[in-house]
């Protein structure tokens, strides 16, 4: 059955290796922009489009996202900082699916169909990326009572990861500068939701 809100969990936790790069290059004009099309600008026309989802032909709007059909249409695909009604970011890879003629995978969370598209959820292609985004992720966990339960937890169960085969990286000490409020640095993923919705900043 398609879940597409993980049940009682907590944000998610820890950083994403190569996402901080990703993020300040990008910052920096050192990575290309690409063509609206491919990096997640919400088309403004909501015509009809009609693509092809796990061998399926599906006709969806052009203005939801490939992720967005996909829970439409009951398929399910891994997701850490995309958030329904938060502008998608692309940061954590954890939804990355196939489209067919393109040399690299695609995030499913800010890419949108387009007519002819043939989009692949669960190729093992599509899978492997998926499952390593989630392993690298959780390496970087601690194993305490604060990451626990999170989304993190609950997409490494799904798709049966275990124990991480990567070495943890060395982690930021938790910010105690607030009087109020305590971050545990250690348990961020960098997904940029909080960022997004400006309560961090
Ligand atoms: S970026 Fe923000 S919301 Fe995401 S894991 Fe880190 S603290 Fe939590
Ligand atoms: S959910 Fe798509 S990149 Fe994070």
């Amino acid at each position: 059955m398609l879940e597409t809100k993980p049940p009682s969990v907590t944000h998610p936790a820890t950083r994403t290796p190569g996402t901080l790069k990703s993020l300040e290059g990008r910052a920096d004009g050192l990575i290309p922009t690409s063509p609206a099309s491919l990096r997640g600008t919400r088309p403004s026309s909501t015509t009809m489009v009609t693509f092809t989802l796990n061998g399926q032909s599906v006709t969806a709007p052009g203005d939801r996202t490939l992720l967005e059909t996909a829970d439409d249409h009951g398929i399910e695909i891994p997701r850490l900082c995309y958030m329904e009604g938060m502008r998608p970011d692309g940061n954590c890879r954890t939804c990355m699916v196939e489209i067919k003629g393109e040399r690299v995978l695609a995030p499913s969370c800010c890419r949108y169909p387009t007519n002819g598209m043939e989009v692949t959820t669960n190729s093992a292609r599509a899978l492997t990326s998926q499952k390593v985004s989630i392993e690298l992720l959780l390496s970087d966990v601690p194993e305490t009572a604060y990451t626990r339960n999170s989304e993190l937890d609950f997409w490494a169960k799904k798709l049966s990861i275990g124990k991480p085969r990567f070495r943890s990286r060395s982690q930021p000490a938790e910010d105690l500068s607030h009087p109020a409020m305590a971050v545990h640095l250690d348990a961020c993923i960098q997904c940029k939701r909080c960022v997004r919705v400006r309560c961090r900043c």
